[in-house]
């Protein structure tokens, strides 16, 4: 079920490279995902278990509004029932591990997730917090204990983190394998980078990841096979440090000032898109690349782990 749209140039046939990259589109991707989910849910809805999902909001930060309200609609759509706790930007550490612990305990919940960052003002420990979400509702594959499991290749025992998973199926629809792959990742954070190499990892890929200490970034790109970006950098990524044909996902969401829009800006991935769309054979656009495979990958964790809860009290295998 490739859908991939393929762009040819007018370039000769002699000689020189006759297209460029194929757009990997997300938006798709995700539809086809959430209307099978729809039916699994629709499924699991007849043996009486509804799939529940809580999402946690600390203060009122204008990305993570926006990112919530995406996720609520994609939970309606596919009919998991979902809810938004948002607690004040005054909440102490204390009181928001008490939440997290009574949506633990709450067996209507089968994913809880504390949407990041914090908009807080007392110093809280994210690790504390995210360490205590239960793991078997830990649905953003955050905690300790999924990450270790992650880090460990027991990829059918765990929850993986929404965006590596999302990147993964993007990579799974170009048809090209990633075993024996050399893949390079760069950023290394817990959400996307680190658990985006451990993912390539036990796909059985070559993997190098960099960070802000790596020497010679576009040295590492130019090796790369498959590349999947976290930066954080506006357009971080040239066209012309690309080994041509590779496989470029841009997980990037950041704003520019582009005075010809109405809003003054618009959004860009860590990928300079217009060169490397040049070089690539395959390219994830933003938006409509990453993004919304993140929030079907979430809806596909929360259904998996309400079918977990039926399979424990039906006794069957998944
Ligand atoms: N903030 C940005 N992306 C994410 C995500 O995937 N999960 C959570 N919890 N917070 C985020």
């Amino acid at each position: 079920m490739l859908t991939l749209l393929r762009h040819l140039t007018s370039l000769g046939h002699y000689g020189g490279r006759r297209s460029v990259a194929t757009v990997i589109s997300g938006n798709q991707t995700s539809k086809m995902l959430r209307e099978r989910l729809k039916k699994e849910v629709d499924h699991l809805r007849t043996a009486k278990v509804v799939p529940g999902l809580l999402v946690l909001q600390v203060g009122n930060r204008e990305d993570s509004n926006l990112y919530i309200s995406s996720k609520l609609k994609a939970a309606a759509e596919v009919g998991i029932e979902a809810s938004h706790v948002r607690l004040p930007n005054t909440v102490t550490q204390e009181e928001l591990l008490r939440t997290i612990a009574s949506v633990n305990e709450d067996p209507s919940v089968h994913g809880l997730i504390v949407q990041l960052p914090l908009d807080c003002i007392h110093r809280v420990d994210v690790e504390k917090i995210t360490d205590a979400v239960s793991p078997l509702k830990d649905v953003d594959g955050l905690s300790c204990v999924n990450a270790g499991k992650l880090s460990r290749g027991e990829l059918n025992n765990c929850f993986l983190p929404c965006t590596p998973n999302g990147c993964m199926e993007l990579i799974r629809q170009t048809g090209v394998s990633v075993a024996g792959k050399h893949a390079v990742v760069i950023g290394r954070s817990k959400i996307v980078g680190a658990p985006m190499h451990d993912l390539l990892l036990w796909n059985h890929a070559t993997v190098t990841t960099c960070h802000s200490k790596t020497s010679d970034i576009p040295r590492q790109v130019a090796t790369a096979d498959i590349l999947v970006v976290g930066a954080g950098r506006a357009e971080m990524v040239r066209g012309d440090w690309l080994k041509e044909g590779c496989v470029v996902i841009d997980c990037g969401i950041n704003y520019i000032t582009d005075k010809s829009k109405p809003s003054g800006k618009r959004v860009v991935g860590d990928v300079h898109y217009a060169s490397a769309y040049q070089r690539a054979g395959f390219i994830t656009p933003v938006p409509g690349g990453v993004g919304p495979m993140t929030v079907a990958m979430l809806m596909q964790n929360t259904v998996l782990s309400a079918r977990r809860v039926l399979a424990d009290v039906s006794g069957a295998s998944l």
